[in-house]
């Protein structure tokens, strides 16, 4: 009988560091052989967790999020082409009035999609004038837009589609803060505004495909019309496919690799979830670019409890890397990442990447409204094998009464509430700031040498229990 160990139950070793700078610490990892990230971290393909809000975000930070598949294939596929819109320098379909509308709808409109200007065109899309927030302000709600707005003749406007670069100038030269661009006949073709522009250059480790679009995974199931899936998010710009299936190793899931890669060949293909060395070389065999590890170690899965099945997270990197690392091929560590210390071991174990649900489920760029609770902010998180999860509104309908009883069996996760945690950016900073320092005490300056330099100590619970903070009282 074996050992598992998962992440509490050790400790790094601190060994001798030349790391005098924590900004000298390099935290590009590979996905697969050919996709690299400029931080290990990915979003979970789940319900409560990454669509396309969650997807930009980590994208930004230059992760990757995984939009999930817990829904009607166009609707996914709509998620993934927001992603590959959201840092387009030129709108190309911008949000318009008529002169003859109302204030009242000019303030609507601004409201609705949060933008702080429009444009004023007629019947033939042409530019007649741009009505700023600051115009609608303490007018009339009754005025007609013609009367507030800037018109035409004052504007500024580029007459052709412009790069970046000649944006910026724009931008500088006039002290302008949006640039309409028109046709010779004067029709609106699409907007740059100076937020956009600060978007992108805001963020210079955004993870970006070859075009300069920011990059997306999308996930696929095993049964129904998943080949059909993959076709339609390959179509619309998805940089990665994940074939996610709670138990991995299975058949189906050789099957699906074997097709999705005979008819999407250019398409990189991450399968899982397995636990064993094993389960990666037969997924690496049928075709997978990358392997995703984790069987049961997630905060809200109870697959473990249900089925007496499962490998601690810590002892499945393990095994999982040495096949990934014969084969060439990068490992995720999904799941049961509490921590920043969670996510320097599990690099440490030989995961290149880890995928985070928890943590990133209480931050404002996943889906799912605020809930207060006695005075404190929360979001809903559940497991995708959870009854109500598996349930999903459509299915709703399908059953009958045995068939929900048999679900309510079946389930191996669980719905809770976790709390507020602010932005994705504050959660990756603090992440991603624990990982630089843990780097440092192994004396590591990359992911690769974190991973030849780790030494592990085992520890005992009184050993655990010295690592928390302990006989002191809490301020509160
Ligand atoms: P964390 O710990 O970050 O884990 O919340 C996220 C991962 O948990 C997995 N997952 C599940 N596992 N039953 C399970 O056994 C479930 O209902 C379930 N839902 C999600 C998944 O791998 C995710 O990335």
């Amino acid at each position: 009988m074996g050992e598992g160990l998962t992440f509490d139950d050790v400790l790094l070793v601190p060994r001798l560091s030349n790391i005098v700078s924590r900004s000298q610490v390099n935290l590009t990892t590979y996905l697969t052989r050919e996709i690299k990230l400029n931080i290990p971290i990915l979003s979970a393909s789940m319900d409560t967790v990454t669509e396309s809000k969650m997807a930009i975000a980590i994208a930004r930070e230059g992760g990757l999020g995984v939009i999930h598949r817990f829904m009607p294939i166009d609707r996914q596929v709509e998620e993934v082409a927001k992603v590959k819109r959201a840092e387009n320098v030129i709108i190309e379909d911008p949000i318009t009035i008529r002169p003859e509308s109302k204030v009242k709808e000019a303030k609507r409109l601004m409201e609705k999609w949060g933008i702080s200007g429009l444009l004023v065109v007629d019947d033939h899309k042409r530019l007649l004038g741009i009505v700023s927030r600051r115009d609608v302000l303490f007018e009339n709600d009754g005025k007609e837009v013609r009367e507030v707005m800037t018109p035409r003749a004052k504007l500024i406007v580029a007459e052709k589609k412009i790069g970046l670069e000649e944006a910026k100038d724009m931008f500088r030269k006039y002290k302008i803060e949006k640039i309409p661009i028109v046709d010779n006949d004067d029709r609106l073709i699409g907007l740059i505004t100076a937020r956009d522009v600060v978007n992108r250059t805001m963020n210079p480790r955004a993870l970006k495909d070859s075009k300069g679009r920011l990059m997306v995974g999308a996930a696929i199931g095993v049964r129904g019309d998943y080949l059909e899936r993959a076709k339609k998010l390959w179509k619309a710009g998805v940089d990665v496919i994940f074939i996610d299936v709670a138990h991995g190793h299975s058949t189906l899931v050789i099957d699906a690799i074997k097709k999705v890669k005979a008819e999407l060949k250019e398409a990189p293909v991450i399968a899982g979830n397995v636990a064993t060395s094993e389960g990666v070389e037969d997924l690496v065999k049928a075709g997978a670019d990358g392997v995703k590890v984790g069987v049961g170690p997630g905060s809200v899965c109870t697959t473990r409890v249900v089925t007496g099945a499962g490998i601690p997270q810590l002892t499945a990197i393990m095994e999982c890397a040495k096949a990934g690392r014969k084969l060439d091929v990068p490992i995720i560590a999904d799941g049961g990442i509490r921590k920043s210390g969670d996510l320097v071991k599990a690099l440490a174990a030989g995961a290149s990447s880890v995928m985070i649900g928890n943590l990133l489920a209480g931050t404002d760029e996943s889906p799912g409204p605020l809930i207060f609770r006695n005075g404190k902010r929360y979001k809903i998180y559940r497991g995708m094998a959870s009854f109500y999860a598996m349930l999903g509104k459509e299915m709703q309908e399908r059953y009958e009464v045995e068939d929900l009883i048999d679900m309510s069996y079946k389930a191996e996760g669980v719905e809770a509430y976790v709390p507020y945690r602010g932005s994705v950016r504050e959660v990756l900073e603090q992440l991603i700031s624990g990982l630089r320092s843990g780097m440092s005490y192994c004396g590591a300056s990359n992911i690769k040498e974190l991973q030849e330099k780790a030494l592990f100590i085992k520890i005992t619970h009184a050993a655990y229990l010295e690592g928390l903070p302990h006989d002191v009282e809490g301020l509160t």
